[in-house]
């Protein structure tokens, strides 16, 4: 039976209100979920309706009123101090109340869509009241804990939240998330990798020239200064998602593409990155945002390079660059290839580029050099798109709903393993040891003017 208690800790903040709404109402309407209750736990005064409303811009299709007035008769609203463990004694016996009038079975899914602070104590509260309790299988009624990135602040607060976790949880009950990990398109990258035989030899510094990744956004921090102001861009995006992703560029072969397989793979490659060089960006304006340090020197924008020690990568860049307020909201990692001698009078003027695109558009493009009509023998290049909503005529589901629905049906992979999480950690400790310079931008500009120093510096072009 698929119905369930979502509990979500966290529930007047950013997160909820435009992606974990949207994904379970998503899911709802699909009918994932048969029966279900929705608990928002937050240290506000306010209540579910409210909370469930400030959510409805950010659901893309039309809302099926019926639908919704359903979602709020099941929705309630426990104003909970996080740190106070008495209040979970009186949290336990409303939840049962909840369910017994909903008539769930007890599968319950606590969602710590909180900061990473309270991931010890919101764990320990729920273990020690008995809301949440341990358990060796899957079997249901199940209770499993979802901790939302960034997973810590560096590497020692990571370390200390998992062994506090895993004091009271066992591993199978415990979801390290990263939504990125669940994009349709991010999981198509290893097996167009492994499944077609025209990228698998080339894929190494014989061929490749350099690795771009970048994750530019066009919003600014939102309301989350507070949140921000103590992250930055490195911890925000780069510890997890960009990292990830770079995981699965440069990973070996797994023995099969599933779950445990490529984790493994993954967390091979983490232990080898090592930091060249970055440059830090502000965006002019930021010092003014609510909750943030008048002074700060927190980053809105970087710009990194990396350098994977071993024998497939040595020598091959990897350049990650991402920011908050930048042109264009735009995901893509583009894989340029080196430059064929040249064998005719006019040169192509570039090599071939495999571009993933994850944002907006999901899809891949290869660029080729080819005639260009005429007598002349001139090159062009010209691209070879696979774009999927082109294809399949649809969007891919959003990840958050693809990760609510893998963790409602137990599917573990999703679950980002410890080591990894060590891992990025030790490459974000070694970035920051590096205090990079920073400098402010404009708003809808590239980053800080001064990149183009480090694009000089290395001989960087950026693709997109
Ligand atoms: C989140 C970050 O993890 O990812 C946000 O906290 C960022 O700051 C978001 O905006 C980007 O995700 P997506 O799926 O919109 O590219």
């Amino acid at each position: 039976m698929n119905d369930c208690t979502f509990i979500i800790f966290g529930a007047s903040g950013d997160l909820f209100k435009r992606k974990l709404f949207p994904s379970l109402y998503a899911l709802i309407v699909q009918k994932k979920v048969s029966n279900f209750a929705l608990i928002g736990a937050a240290f506000d005064e306010t209540d579910m309706k409210t909370l469930i409303e400030h959510s409805r811009e950010f659901i893309k299709e039309d809302i099926d009123e019926k639908i919704w007035q359903q979602i709020n008769n099941c929705a309630y609203y426990q104003q909970l101090d996080f740190n106070n463990k008495d209040s979970y004694l009186s949290f336990k016996v409303r939840i049962e109340a909840i369910e017994k009038k909903q008539k769930l079975s007890g599968n319950r899914m606590f969602y710590l869509a909180a900061a990473a602070d309270f991931f010890c104590i919101i764990t320990e509260c729920l273990a020690i009241s008995g809301v949440a309790q341990k358990k060796n299988t899957q079997e249901a009624p199940w209770h499993r804990l979802v901790y939302e990135k960034p997973f810590g602040h560096d590497l020692a607060s990571a370390q200390a939240i998992n062994s506090c976790i895993k004091k009271y949880f066992n591993e199978v009950q415990i979801y390290r998330i990263d939504h990125y990990l669940t994009k349709e398109i991010v999981g198509n990258i290893a097996l167009v990798r492994f499944t077609n035989c025209v990228f698998e030899p080339l894929w190494n510094n014989r061929y490749i020239d350099n690795v771009q990744i970048v994750l530019s956004e066009s919003i600014g921090i939102e309301n989350r200064g507070a949140y921000y102001d103590r992250y930055g861009a490195v911890c925000d995006v780069v510890q997890n998602h960009m990292l990830e992703l770079i995981a699965l560029i440069a990973m070996e072969a797994p023995q099969m593409l599933t779950g445990e397989y490529v984790r493994e793979q993954r967390a091979q490659v983490l232990k080898k990155v090592s930091v060249v060089d970055g440059i830090y960006g502000q965006y002019d304006g930021y010092l003014q945002e609510a909750h943030v340090n008048s002074q700060s020197m927190t980053e809105t924008f970087a710009a990194i390079m990396l350098h994977i020690n071993n024998h497939r990568w040595s020598g091959v860049p990897f350049y990650l660059k991402t920011g908050k307020y930048l042109k264009k909201k735009e995901t893509h990692i583009t894989i340029k290839f080196k430059q064929v001698d040249c064998l005719l009078k006019v040169c192509p003027r570039d090599s071939n580029y495999l571009t993933i695109s994850i944002d907006p558009e999901s899809g891949f493009s290869l660029t080729l050099n080819v005639k260009k009509p005429g007598i002349a023998q001139e090159v062009m290049p010209v691209n070879m798109d696979f774009c999927h909503s082109c294809l399949f005529e649809s969007f891919p589901p959003e990840a958050y709903e693809v990760l609510l629905d893998d963790i409602i049906r137990g599917e573990h992979s999703v679950s980002v393993r410890f080591d990894e999480i060590e891992d990025t950690w030790t490459v974000v400790d070694e970035i920051r040891r590096k205090q990079f310079s920073l400098y402010t931008y404009q708003k809808e500009a590239d980053g800080p003017k001064e990149l183009e120093d480090f694009n000089k510096k290395h001989g960087v072009r950026w693709l997109l």
